[in-house]
């Protein structure tokens, strides 16, 4: 099984953006325990970053071509204004996308309350800092292999 990690805007300053509502953790370090926990299940995982809508769109297309098996996406500050991100999300159906937020969006601002990917999406995982990924990451493996 591989899955790719995508990340938006700012999440490439992870660990120090923020810290108390994002942790000290960096993103490098979050991948790395990935995919040392999940390697001996056979399991690959990339990652990319992109500040730019556009790019995580092409990730998303990439993705889905190349034959991942499903993508774990925290579209960042997107995720509550891009539409484009939403049709790409559906325009590659049946690959699984996982929504993740490092945060828990809920308790924050009114402006992150509400997300224009989750419908689109197979699942949300919110609210519980870098471990977001792990849970996004496990559940793809449990859904992907019972399909
Ligand atoms: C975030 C939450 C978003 O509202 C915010 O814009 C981010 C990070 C999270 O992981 O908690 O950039 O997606």
């Amino acid at each position: 099984m591989k899955y790719i990690i995508i990340n938006g805007p700012n999440l490439n300053l992870l660990g120090q953006r923020e810290p108390g509502i994002y942790g000290n953790t960096n993103m490098e370090s979050v991948v790395e325990e990935l995919r040392q926990r999940f390697a001996p299940q056979g399991v690959e995982i990339a990652c990319y970053q992109s500040n730019h809508e556009g790019d995580l769109i092409d990730c998303l297309h990439r993705a889905w071509r190349e034959g991942y098996d499903g993508a774990v996406l925290n579209a960042g500050a997107y995720t509550h204004t891009s539409i484009a991100l939403h049709d790409a999300i559906r325009a590659i159906a049946p690959l699984p996308v996982v929504e993740v937020h490092i945060s828990n969006v809920h308790q924050r601002e009114d402006f992150r309350h509400t997300s224009l990917i989750s419908a689109a999406c197979c699942g949300v995982i919110c609210g519980f800092g870098t471990l977001s990924y792990r849970l996004a990451i496990e559940a793809l493996a449990g859904r992907t292999t019972t399909l």
